[in-house]
């Protein structure tokens, strides 16, 4: 009898490199760069990817949903090389375990379509229920949301609200009872008052199945999740349980990340200041940590050598603030050359 997989989901140096276009020549730039991430299989999670714009967090999520493909590292779900699972029957198992929520839940709905229709397809695509007994598993979905086919039969998504519309686009990937929700900023399109009535709906789902969250807003991560992972530039910085990253966060880019949702301290110095605003995609290709320009602790080292993952304190960290004693050549990061794209 095969063993129990020990992880529901393990990714191991999983990397994606992308072209992007400079005039007339192009860079070769790794969106996601030997990410390492381990969700267990014997309880549920909600694990918060964030970290400011272009740092890789849908890049990832697409690579977990198998809809990106990896350039390097492998990725495991429930034992399984999502790589290597072919065929009709095991593709349709992982699409029915694994899947998404989508960003807008004004533009997931046609206008012209009836709300139903799109629960109805997902039975039928994914082979859930024949037809005659499909609204056994919507009625189940609609119902872990707060709704029921009742109040959603007949309508149109314009005479829903966002709020709604949103319970309802998770409740679609609800209806295969899977065991991940990967859900790329479900509730940046929403108005703040109704973030946290979805926030809140994860944590409740959390009961039935795990929940990869990406965001840009902290206060819902710290909120929602068990464990949060701070992503820069294709690299996990930081990771680890909520309320030691973003309690104490020990990266300095985590720092900023955190301070830079609270109000500006006038009695800092504006020397301390860092810029938020993501760098361009040069900082890619960069020799030494990723976040040198813009870090306020940077050291000679940070220039010319890349920082390893360093367990400090029950979390990993990429910063040689951590890296006590360790050989320079040991953090040296591999060719990208040799990755393919
Ligand atoms: N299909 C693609 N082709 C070329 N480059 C890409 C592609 N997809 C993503 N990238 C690049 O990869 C990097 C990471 O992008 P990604 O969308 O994963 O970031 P993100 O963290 O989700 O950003 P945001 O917060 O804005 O959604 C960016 O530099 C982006 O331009
Ligand atoms: S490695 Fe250096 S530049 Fe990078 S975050 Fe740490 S101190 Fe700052
Ligand atoms: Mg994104």
């Amino acid at each position: 009898m095969q063993a129990a997989p020990d992880a529901l989901l393990r990714i191991e140096n999983l990397s994606r490199a992308f072209s992007s276009r400079r005039g007339l020549s192009s860079l070769k730039l790794l969106a996601v760069d030997r990410a390492n991430l381990t969700l267990p299989a014997d309880q549920h999670e909600i694990v918060t990817i964030a970290g400011e714009s272009g740092s890789g967090k849908t890049t990832l999520a697409r690579m977990i949903l198998g809809l990106v493909e990896p350039s390097a590292g492998r990725l495991l779900f429930k034992g399984r090389d999502v790589g290597r699972i072919e065929g009709r029957k095991q593709r349709g198992w992982f699409r029915r375990q694994v899947q998404p929520v989508f960003q807008d839940p004004f533009a997931t709905f046609n206008p012209l379509r009836r709300i139903e229709s799109y629960l109805y397809e997902t039975v039928g695509n994914y082979g859930v229920a024949p037809r005659r007994a499909a609204d056994e598993p919507i009625e189940r979905a609609l119902g872990a949301v707060g709704l029921s086919l009742r109040e959603v039969k007949g309508r149109y998504p314009s005479e829903l609200s966002g709020g709604q519309l949103q319970r309802i686009s998770i409740a679609r990937a609800l209806i295969t009872d899977p065991s991940l929700l990967i859900a790329d900023e479900p509730v940046s399109m929403l108005d703040a008052s109704l973030r946290m009535s979805i926030v809140n709906l994860f944590r409740e789902l959390k009961a039935r199945q795990s929940v990869v969250y990406i965001t840009h807003d902290l206060a819902t991560a710290y909120y929602a999740s068990d464990r949060v992972a701070i992503m820069l530039r294709g690299w996990i910085v930081e990771l680890g349980p909520v309320q030691k990253v973003l309690g104490e966060p020990l990266h300095p880019y985590t720092q900023l990340l955190k301070t830079s949702v609270l109000e500006p301290d006038p009695r800092q110095k504006s020397s301390d200041r860092v810029s938020l605003a993501a760098s361009d995609d040069t900082t890619f290709l960069r020799v030494g940590c990723r976040f040198a320009d813009r870090c306020p602790r940077v050291m000679d080292i940070c220039r010319g050598v890349e920082p390893a993952d360093i367990d400090v304190d029950g979390r990993m960290v990429k910063c040689h603030l951590y890296t006590d004693g360790m050989a320079a050549e040991q953090a040296t990061a591999p060719a990208l050359a040799s990755i393919p794209t």
